[in-house]
């Protein structure tokens, strides 16, 4: 991880180099792949069972993620699905590491890393990771503003958010069911188990339960804007 070296880098020379950016894509392959394991595994066991859970999907080269359940609407809470977890872990490092290569008040810059990035919880900035299906990539960087709609301001992760008031329209993956029926039609090509019989006739009338997660962040976010 490039954050880390630069943070060990800044701490040992306290030498002024360029700003760390975070990108969730920025951790290695092994990491990527454990943690889109975890994402899996976590939508099936909270839709109940592997065969609950027709859109469960984490593309380890770009991490975009979907959760989707046959009978419910996944309940996990959105900032602690292991994906958004991560990218919030990522990002409060890159504020660290940042902090200590910035000049000015380094205290004050680590208490505002620590206020931005409260992970595992309702305050953590939203994640922009999650996608309508496995192809489409991530919008990886958003409005800084967290699950439960607050303002966070400057994240300082290295991302440049001042340009993101016109694109909170546009976000990819809040729109509703087109993408539901490309999963089930996905998982029917894919997949050889005898239950698929049934599950290909009726992919039409079948509805996933999916995470409302990115269409309620991006509401949040069109809301504070205006
Ligand atoms: C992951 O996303 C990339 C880029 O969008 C796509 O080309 C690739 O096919 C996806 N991987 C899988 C396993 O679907
Ligand atoms: C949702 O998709 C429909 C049809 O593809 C499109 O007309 C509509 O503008 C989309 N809405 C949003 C909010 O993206």
């Amino acid at each position: 991880m490039k954050f880390t070296a630069t943070a060990l880098f800044a701490a040992a020379t306290a030498i002024v180099v360029s700003a760390d950016t975070w990108k969730i894509t920025s951790l290695d392959s092994g990491s990527r792949s454990n943690l889109c394991a975890l994402q899996i595994s976590t939508c099936q066991n909270n839709c109940g069972g592997p065969d609950q859970a027709p859109m469960a999907f984490c593309n380890t080269t770009t991490l975009g993620w979907g959760c989707g359940c046959l009978k419910k609407t996944p309940d996990f809470d959105t900032w602690n699905w292991p994906v958004p977890a991560a990218d919030c872990k990522g990002s409060n490092e890159a504020c660290v590491a940042n902090c200590n290569v910035e000049s000015g008040d380094r205290s004050a810059c680590f208490v505002n890393c620590q206020d931005t990035h409260k992970c595992n919880t309702e305050d953590a900035p939203v994640s922009y990771t999650e996608t309508s299906d496995v192809d489409t990539a991530p919008r990886y960087v958003g409005p800084a503003v967290s699950y439960n709609g607050d303002n966070l301001g400057d994240l300082n992760d290295g991302n440049d958010r001042s340009n993101l008031v016109a694109s909170t329209d546009d976000s990819s993956g809040s729109n509703g069911s087109s993408d539901a029926s490309d999963s089930s039609s996905k998982k029917s090509s894919d997949s050889s188990d005898s239950e698929d019989d049934k599950d290909s006739k009726s992919s039409d009338a079948v509805s996933v339960f999916k995470t409302a997660g990115l269409g309620l962040a991006a509401s949040i976010a069109a809301a504070m804007v205006f």
